[in-house]
């Protein structure tokens, strides 16, 4: 477990003052080219969620780089997946909410239908920074009355204390 950990931070790469001054953007581009250490970051997220829960709807994946992950770990566990998409990608009837991203502002979208009241489903996706964006997106999901049961990255900037943001979520 350790040592799966430590394949997947060496293969994350951090450009500092990307995409504005003072951010340092987590880089996953070498860890999704190495098809070992993308497999043993699918594996690590697989066995967490079927250590910790049962009975799972669907995954939501955020737009863009959760849609890497997402996807992925439905097919592995036999549920569907859900697009939780920036702002005007979606057709038909939506709810969105707005959030203060680390740089900048943004709008996340859901289709209304995507999920019935009570489903359960755990959203993924790459980074947790601020937390906004997963908050959000949890945000979302309870106006559409999901059953959230957890919210997953493969990285965490634990300096921002983003998971102070989720603490109106279970
Ligand atoms: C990045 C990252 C997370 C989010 C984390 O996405 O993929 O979704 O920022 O930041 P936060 O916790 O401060 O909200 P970004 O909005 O840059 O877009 P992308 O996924 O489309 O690349
Ligand atoms: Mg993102």
């Amino acid at each position: 477990e350790q040592q799966k950990r430590r394949l997947i931070r060496e293969r994350i790469r951090d450009f500092p003052d990307f995409p504005s001054p003072g951010i340092i953007f987590r880089d996953i581009s070498p860890m999704l080219k190495d098809p070992v250490a993308f497999k043993t970051a699918i594996d690590l997220l697989e066995s967490y969620i079927k250590a910790s829960h049962q009975d799972i709807d669907y995954i939501a994946g955020l737009d863009s780089r959760g849609f890497l992950f997402g996807p992925v770990l439905a097919q592995r566990l036999g549920v569907g997946f859900l697009l939780v998409r920036k702002k005007g990608k979606l057709p038909g009837s939506t709810e969105s909410v707005s959030y203060a991203l680390e740089y900048g502002k943004a709008e996340l979208e859901v289709q209304k239908d995507a999920v019935k009241p009570g489903q359960k489903v755990i959203i993924v996706d790459d980074l947790l920074a601020t937390g906004g964006t997963m908050r959000a997106a949890c945000e979302l999901m309870t106006k559409l009355q999901a059953d959230i049961l957890d919210c997953l990255v493969l990285i965490e900037l634990t300096f921002l204390k983003g998971v102070e943001a989720l603490k109106p979520f279970p």
